[in-house]
């Protein structure tokens, strides 16, 4: 981080959020004591872990005092508690690849905001590792604190379920290296709260089903309400960085993504900010740090970058190219119920997948799980296994089959007025990306892959302490693609 020349515009420094307006000049007079603000920059940490050592830890406590802060300031004011909900609720970026930057700067605000009505400068915004701590973490079970909301459909024992939030999972999803398939498609161009058929798998599956586990607030787009909220998508900042950072991977530098302002936010001082999502990228190794939240071993170190490196890097992004070289399609309306799984079978050409499998690391087999009306109930997650045909709720996801699991998080009352262009209600429709090549790739090792089709099972599963009986998932395609980057 010594070297600093890349920092030339003084617009950039400012929206990269970390420096005041006095810094800001130190900055320009040369800059030893920048080089010591970043790398003595706050870390994020694991809420669970904190309470744990010390119940009264200072970042609870503040994180406490802030809330109860906000929430002391008129609705009216958008840095109040319910103002910055309202934000969300308004203006949420899902199911296309800007959901990161949107709820990245959202966080970095909050934390700004948090730090200016408590005093506390040093304030870090901890994160809810769901992986390593499957249950809501307990300070926010004291039902005398801020960090209480009333209305989760949990308790303090129930666990997420790992086919969301397992290690294997979360593994699975930080080895994808194709930015589509870990942090969904591109916006389309009409309606930026939409993107049909396009929701990767950071944000279909930890993402989503978070939402729809803790219920109450969280499965709405009033969701900030609840202050597990942010600390939920601090845990995703977390591995997207981790994704970024230790493993060397590229973002878009798609025109859409480096052209795109982020408008949503205020800072600390209730003034607007805009924040160009490219810049975003660079908020991890300039305004704040993470304790680490994978489980990830970075192996080898030869090729981490660093420094300057990893900024020109992270700076640069790459073609989000995604080719879907040969698909295999079953157009038909599918459904699947709560506790009546569905199966169906996709023809594919003889041979193709055994080709594609032995295609090297930038050729996957992708399942899109396409048109699925969006479930007027989403008291249930979605289990999809490969070739089990008697397949049921009871199937542990470390069968073989098991290929992945997506959710629903979505809020009809929020989506009033984003109509679609042709004056239709925008969004009924949604899609999931899975990558199933490990699955396939097993299955084939197996010998338990026919050449001539592949059948794809649905299985919708309740959440903790919701019944969800007769809810029901209804699609209009199974694609299953060669896709090439
Ligand atoms: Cu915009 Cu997870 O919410």
């Amino acid at each position: 981080m010594e070297d600093l020349s890349l920092f030339s515009r003084r617009d950039f420094l400012k929206e990269l959020g970390a420096f005041s307006a006095a810094n800001l000049a130190l900055w320009a007079g040369g800059c030893e004591s920048c080089s010591q603000q970043i790398q003595n920059r706050p870390t994020r940490k694991n809420i669970q872990n904190l309470w744990a050592a010390n119940p009264s830890d200072p970042v609870i406590t503040t994180y406490k005092n802030a809330v109860t802060a906000m929430k002391a300031l008129p609705s009216s004011d958008p840095r109040s508690w319910e103002g910055q909900a309202q934000i969300h609720f308004n203006k949420c970026i899902h199911r296309n690849w800007l959901w990161l930057p949107g709820h990245r700067v959202y966080l970095l605000y909050l934390e700004r905001i948090c730090r200016k009505l408590t005093g506390d400068n040093s304030f870090a915004l901890p994160y809810w590792n769901w992986t390593t701590h499957p249950a809501v973490p307990d300070p926010f079970w004291d039902t005398s604190s801020p960090l209480y909301d009333t209305n989760r459909a949990i308790t303090q024992a129930d666990q997420a379920d790992p086919s969301y939030i397992g290690a294997s999972v979360v593994q699975n999803i930080l080895n994808e290296t194709n930015f589509n398939l870990f942090a969904s498609g591109p916006p389309p161009t009409s309606d930026l709260h939409a993107g049909p058929d396009a929701t990767g798998m950071l944000e279909g599956t930890p993402h989503n089903n978070i939402h729809g586990f803790v219920g109450g607030d969280m499965s709405t787009f009033l969701s900030p309400r609840d202050p597990v909220f942010y600390t939920h998508h601090n845990m995703l900042d977390c591995l997207w960085a981790h994704w970024n950072n230790d493993l060397n991977n590229a973002n878009t530098n798609d025109p859409s993504w480096t052209n795109f302002s982020i408008t949503d936010f205020v800072d600390e001082n209730g003034n607007p900010v805009t924040v160009n999502a490219a810049v975003t990228v660079l908020y991890p190794i300039f305004s704040y740090q993470f304790e680490p939240c994978s489980l990830t071993a970075v192996t080898g170190g030869a090729k981490k970058l660093q420094g300057k490196q990893l900024e020109a890097f992270l700076r640069a992004g790459a073609p989000s190219k995604l080719e879907f070289v040969q698909r295999f399609e079953l157009r038909q309306s599918v459904t699947a119920e709560v506790g009546k799984p569905a199966t169906n079978a996709i023809t594919v050409e003889p041979g193709a997948l055994a080709t594609a499998l032995q295609g090297g690391p930038h050729t996957r087999l992708v399942l899109t799980v396409g048109d699925v009306a969006m479930p007027p109930h989403r008291d249930f997650f979605v289990r999809v296994f490969l070739n089990k045909p008697d397949v049921s709720g009871d199937t542990p996801i470390d069968d073989p089959h098991y290929a992945g699991s997506f959710g629903f998080f979505f809020d009809e009352s929020a989506m009033k007025g984003h109509d679609t262009a042709a004056g239709t209600p925008a969004a009924p429709l949604t899609g999931f990306l899975v990558d199933v090549s490990e699955t396939l790739q097993k299955l084939n090792q197996a010998g338990s892959l026919s050449s001539n089709q592949v059948q794809v099972s649905m299985v919708p599963v309740p959440y903790a302490r919701r019944q969800a009986a007769g809810e029901q998932l209804t699609l209009g395609r199974l694609e299953l693609a060669v896709v090439r980057f």
